[in-house]
């Protein structure tokens, strides 16, 4: 047994192009079955197990989506509409939810991995330091790597504030790996998204970040598959396993 809900409310919530109204009128004109049964009134309770069919369509009834977006440079993590693409313009219409929102922010000319969802409290969670989720990150550096950066990130650095008449802001201990095969290029772990977090930790002990790719988000890589733009859909319990939690 599902979660008993009404009609209109658990189609609406399901296919982003149906309103409730819709769903009523949909109603009248006998496009929606359920269990095979015509249904003449929106507001009738379901089952969020029953077989739904809307005009054609089966409802796969879930309670919220996880999608994974490779971001690609020059595209905004914002659900309100600007100048700029943001991620939303990216998510395909089958997928596209009310209440979908970017779990966490990647500046504009990052690239990589953005979980979109519509699970407040799932993304809380993600994003709190105290639950440790790692965020890793592929950087290329302006100048090369020092051997001394795996201590100075290891020991949590200060970092000088990210505007004038802020303060300077203390990070938690972060993992610095340089590659062995570029010296300008490196992974660096993360278990907390300050404003510009890892440009500002170069910054602050003379290099900079030309480069900045998010690759994985705790145990989960982002898919080598998935072209610059792309979305991928990820299960429940692989974001459960991701963050580690029990909830
Ligand atoms: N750190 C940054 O500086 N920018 C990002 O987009 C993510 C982490």
């Amino acid at each position: 047994m599902g979660e008993k809900m009404r009609l209109d409310k658990l189609v609406a919530s399901q296919l982003y192009d149906v309103s409730r109204a819709d769903v009523k009128k949909l109603c009248l004109k006998k496009k929606i079955s359920v269990n095979g049964k015509l249904m003449a009134r929106s507001d009738a309770k379901v089952d969020t197990d029953d077989e739904i069919i809307v005009d054609g369509r089966k409802i796969e009834y879930k309670k919220h989506i996880y999608i994974m977006l490779n971001k690609p440079a020059g595209v905004v993590c914002s659900t309100k509409e600007g100048d700029s693409m943001t991620v939303l313009d990216l998510v395909p219409d089958d997928l596209m939810r009310e209440g979908l929102f970017p779990a966490g922010r990647l500046d504009k000319d990052t690239e990589g991995f953005v979980l979109l969802t519509d699970d407040g409290a799932l993304s809380h969670t993600m994003l709190s330091p105290k639950s440790h989720v790692q965020k890793t990150y592929f950087v290329r550096l302006e100048k090369p790597w020092q051997p001394d950066y795996e201590n100075i990130f290891a020991s949590g650095m200060t970092i000088r504030p990210e505007r004038a008449g802020a303060e300077s802001e203390k990070c938690l201990p972060a993992q610095f790996i340089g590659s062995n095969e570029n010296d300008c290029e490196c992974t660096v772990k993360i278990c907390e998204g300050k404003y510009h977090q890892i440009k500002r930790m170069f910054a602050e002990i003379g290099n900079k970040v030309v480069y900045l790719k998010r690759v994985a988000i705790g145990e989960m890589p982002l898919d080598g598959d998935l072209q610059p733009g792309e979305c991928l859909e990820i299960l429940h319990k692989d974001v459960e396993n991701l963050l580690a939690v029990k909830r």
